[in-house]
């Protein structure tokens, strides 16, 4: 085979064989094709498009370039979730252990954040003590001991990604739904899981910014699933505010923590009792909201936290005793108008917050895990005139706090109407 005649096709608007998919990402993988090459068949699939079995072809020849994790030493059928990325996005941290508490094993592989979204890894970090990075045998044995481990996603997974995505990020060719539907897919795959809920954020702090770009993501990634074995449901939801009221690694944890503790917001313990429920039954396991609710609240799905916590390593006193840190700053933002929030910018806060230093604008940055934002008000939300909106904690003496506060009161909008939003905007199954 030719990669000019593979381009070529491609770019006539032809369907690609199992056999040239398979080819194209083995040779890509082992160095074989140029990146120049490699890129000018992601242009023409931009153009183009990917039928459905080619997408499934692409999907499977990229889990074949890397380690499969190996799962089935487990009992049950293993679960795992997927969110597209959120501004304030701390679902895992409750989502897991809740899932956990009823009996339901989760195997989970996370990753770092960069931008505007955090990353799962990042937070558990801020627990003193946490190891993410396990080798696979830890990872299956805690999981078979304790029912829960959430770790760092492993080097050796999906190759192919991994070149392939740091190629799409400097030739424009990011957004493109058949390569975003197998990227993230392939690693999904690769992580062992027999089911996968996949959360399709939508909204200004997400990766699809409109309706009609979630719903073909998660068709194309739900159709994608199913193709290749794995039971699996997506739900799109509303990321035009952040998730909670808190972003930030150490803030996030400390909320996540409320939640188990029975606290938090009404709107974020729904919202996760309602992923449960389509986790829990992609597993055979039907239960009620309010089954799912108790769990949140009689310290069970707690239980399952704190024993996580403790068999990486992580001091569950410490986080107890002072879940949250102090900084060497803070700045409240107090509103300037009297109304209801009616929207919110979550793209705006969220790299704000990175600014703050609760996150990285590259790879390379190092992360101030106590640095994030409070956010007292959210959309649908009545406020007066003087009442605080958001709290900066900050640690570095160059952050320009009273230019930022304004950032913030750019970032929401407030008027007489009382706007409701709800988080499950829609299921895709
Ligand atoms: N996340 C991924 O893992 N891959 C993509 O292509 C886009 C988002």
């Amino acid at each position: 085979m030719r990669m000019i005649d593979i381009i070529q096709k491609k770019r006539d608007g032809l369907a690609l064989t199992k056999a040239e998919t398979t080819w194209l990402i083995d040779q890509y993988a082992t160095g074989e094709i140029p990146d120049y090459q490699m890129s000018a068949w992601a242009m023409a699939v931009y153009f183009q498009g990917m039928t459905k079995a080619e997408i499934a072809d692409l999907t499977m020849a990229m889990v074949a370039t890397g380690e499969q994790i190996d799962l089935s030493e487990i009992p049950g059928i293993k679960v795992d979730k997927h969110s597209t990325g959120g501004v304030g996005d701390k679902v895992t941290l409750i989502l897991a252990p809740l899932v956990a508490s009823f009996g339901v094993a989760v195997a989970k592989m996370s990753g770092r954040g960069l931008g505007h979204t955090g990353g799962t890894i990042d937070k558990l970090e801020s627990i003193h003590g946490f190891q993410v990075e396990r080798t696979q045998a830890d990872f299956v044995q805690q999981v078979k001991a304790i029912g829960i481990s959430v770790i760092g996603q492993s080097d050796d997974l999906v190759k192919a990604d991994k070149l392939l995505y740091a190629l799409r990020d400097v030739t424009a060719t990011v957004d493109i739904i058949p390569l975003i539907a197998s990227s993230i897919m392939s690693k999904k795959i690769a992580a062992g899981s027999d089911a996968i809920l996949l959360d399709v954020t939508v909204g200004s702090g997400a990766f699809m910014k409109n309706m009609t770009d979630a719903r073909l993501l998660a068709q194309t990634m739900v159709d994608l699933g199913n193709a290749v074995g794995r039971k699996t449901v997506a739900v799109i939801t509303d990321m035009r505010q952040p998730l909670g009221t808190t972003i930030g690694n150490r803030l996030e944890i400390a909320e996540s923590l409320s939640v188990l503790q029975g606290g938090g917001s009404p709107e974020l313990r729904q919202f996760i009792a309602e992923l449960a429920q389509i986790m829990l039954s992609l597993a055979g396991v039907e239960k009620s909201l309010a089954a799912i609710l108790e769990n949140l609240s009689n310290g069970a799905a707690l239980a399952k936290f704190k024993q996580m916590i403790t068999a990486q390593g992580g001091d569950v006193n410490e986080l107890l005793t002072s879940p949250e840190h102090d900084t060497r700053f803070s700045k409240t933002v107090v509103s300037t108008q009297a109304g209801y929030i009616t929207s919110f910018d979550a793209l705006s806060a969220g790299l704000l917050a990175m600014r703050a230093g609760a996150g990285r604008a590259v790879k390379s940055d190092a992360l101030d895990l106590d640095a994030g934002l409070r956010i007292f008000k959210k959309i649908g939300e009545p406020v007066e005139i003087g009442e605080p909106l958001f709290e900066i904690l900050y640690n570095k003496a160059d952050f320009d706090a009273d230019k930022e506060s304004q950032v913030l009161r750019d970032a929401i909008s407030i008027s007489d109407d009382k706007i409701e939003i709800k988080e499950i905007v829609e299921i895709i199954k």
